[in-house]
């Protein structure tokens, strides 16, 4: 079964299955269909986290994460006066270094079981032509200005200077060239060849920074999965630079000392409970969390029960504890220095969750002349100036500032979760930034606590706090004002999630886009993709 944003992409991957395909042939072919069908996040041109768990339970995790460029520095966003611009977020020098082909690649090479040309065939098909969706023409029109102040990136997804009509064949032909040279000679030519060379030349042109050098230095790195029990159930999720795999940790070791059953699905003192864990585990994610190659961190305490404890000690369930009272929490910790989500799992129960990102929706809107692809202004997830909000709103350290050759801290969490017996259980993931971790939580709080099924754990409204800004953040329709008033009554201030601006993420101030799959008792696949952005769940035999 393979469950994704999107409909093409998702029967790619079930044809790979079908074909005798594993499941991460499968990944493989759907994450390069999603670079091709759904440009705003899927993508060449971006990175993310693989994590697969084999059918014999051993667990990895490939970090596919973009890096900062060569050139990068601390204070690369800043004005004179030292204030943020908006250059982390649009352009050139707002992308970091891409991993996406790196990554997929080196999932191949360890783990693939059909030829690597056959999986990328499908995306050269789809590049050639697919008929538009209306998911497409929703993105496009969000993004349509941000993409009209590039020429280049007009050119190929504004055909004629506008949004294309539902329908309509839209072809990539300089894309589906790229993919053809990805088929034929690997990541060579992405990363040393012809496809570098229109990157870097891009960068030129753009003012950009990314070189040659950059890209030929690019590797993919296997990372030791993070662990952690929560009620009887093994959850792997991904380690630092993702910041998914600790923070829920640490969320799920404090809420774990309260019978969420019990206090009601999405009741006050559920949400509160929720909210106080998030709120803590936030504190110090922001604080610690970065990318481990350049900064050590306190992980195996920020994952440990005891510590979970004396910070869920300060819980008062009477009244929320004031982000301003609430700082990282860890005693004497010195260091020497300063989105679209898939799963799959195949016969054998092999299974594989990929989140993949450019970022915001259309990353920086660059495209690579000649390769037509979008470029990532993933850059923006460092702190571009530490203590000041990115356009997650998110207020990180220090550790997480810009520097050379070093991957900024991000949220995705591809997680697989192992029921009491140790057998699969889940697979999941969403896009959504910093409200990623939560939402993959609640995820799991759904079906483990609260007994829900698939479909149930998927659409369930979700909440969020994420430490700053202090504030209980619920999707549009998502509480009753009575149980808003109640947490209003404790101290919380409550707030239904703002759509944004038309070109953000927030899309109709909903939260995420869960790709869910459950294995049932009897070793049947249940899987349901998140009706917020309207993906599909395929499985195989159909
Ligand atoms: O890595 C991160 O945390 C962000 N770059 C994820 C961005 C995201 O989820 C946008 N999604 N819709």
């Amino acid at each position: 079964m393979v469950a994704t944003t999107d409909e093409y992409a998702s029967r790619v991957g079930a044809d790979i299955l079908a074909r005798g395909g594993n499941a991460v042939d499968a990944a493989i072919a759907t994450g390069l269909a999603l670079a091709v069908v759904n440009p705003e996040a899927g993508n060449l041109g971006g990175g993310g986290f693989l994590m697969v768990r084999l059918a014999d339970g051993r667990v990895h995790a490939l970090d596919h994460r973009e890096k900062a460029p060569i050139a990068a520095t601390r204070d690369m966003y800043l004005d004179q006066d030292g204030n943020v611009t908006d250059r982390s977020v649009v352009g050139h020098l707002a992308a970091g270094v891409p991993g996406t082909v790196a990554g997929l690649w080196e999932a191949h090479q360890r783990f693939g079981s059909l030829e690597w040309a056959e999986l990328v065939e499908p995306s050269i098909r789809l590049a050639n032509g697919f008929e538009v969706t209306t998911r497409l023409v929703s993105t496009l029109d969000a993004a349509q200005n941000g993409i009209r102040a590039f020429a280049a990136s007009a050119r190929v997804f504004l055909p004629g200077n506008e949004v294309p009509r539902v329908g309509d064949t839209f072809s990539q032909p300089d894309l589906a060239a790229v993919l053809r040279r990805l088929r034929d000679q690997g990541p060579d030519d992405f990363y040393r060849g012809e496809t570098a060379a229109l990157i870097a030349a891009e960068m030129e042109r753009g003012g950009g920074i990314i070189t040659l050098d950059d890209l030929a230095r690019y590797e993919a790195v296997w990372r030791d999965p993070v662990s952690f029990d929560y009620r009887g159930h093994t959850v792997y999720s991904m380690p630092p630079p993702s910041s998914g795999g600790v923070t829920m940790a640490a969320i799920a070791n404090q809420v774990e000392r309260w019978d969420l059953a019990a206090l009601g699905w999405n009741g006050t003192d559920a949400i509160h409970v929720m909210a106080e864990a998030f709120r803590r585990a936030y504190a110090d994610r922001n604080e610690y969390l970065a990318d481990p190659d350049f900064v050590q961190m306190p992980l195996a305490e920020l994952t440990s029960r005891e510590y979970a404890e004396t910070r869920a000690a300060t819980i008062s369930m009477e009244r929320a504890t004031p982000s301003a009272q609430v700082g990282p929490g860890v005693d004497e910790f010195l260091d020497e220095s300063h989105t679209t989500h898939y799963s799959v799992v195949d016969a054998e129960g092999n299974a594989v969750a990929v989140t993949t990102s450019v970022n915001s929706w259309y990353g920086g809107k660059v495209v690579v002349e000649g390769a037509g692809f979008f470029l990532n202004n993933t850059m923006d997830d460092f702190s571009a100036k530490p203590g000041t909000p990115n356009q997650f709103g998110l207020v990180q350290g220090e550790r997480n500032a810009v520097a050379s050759e070093k991957r900024m801290l991000s949220a995705m969490s591809p997680t697989i979760v192992e029921d009491t017996e140790g057998a699969l259980l889940l697979v999941s993931g969403t896009p959504g930034g910093a409200t990623i971790i939560t939402t993959v939580l609640q995820t799991i709080f759904n079906v483990v606590d609260h007994g829900m099924n698939v479909v149930q754990a998927v659409h369930a409204p979700r909440v969020h706090h994420q430490h700053l800004p202090d504030a209980i953040m619920f999707e549009h329709g998502g509480l009753p004002e009575s149980t808003v008033r109640a947490l209003e009554a404790r101290g919380h201030t409550v707030r239904e999630r703002d759509p944004g601006p038309p070109d953000a993420y927030f899309t109709g101030g909903m939260s995420g886009d869960v790709q869910l799959i459950m294995v049932m008792p009897d070793g049947t696949l249940s899987g349901w993709s998140d009706p917020r952005r309207g993906g599909l769940a395929v499985g195989y035999p159909e």
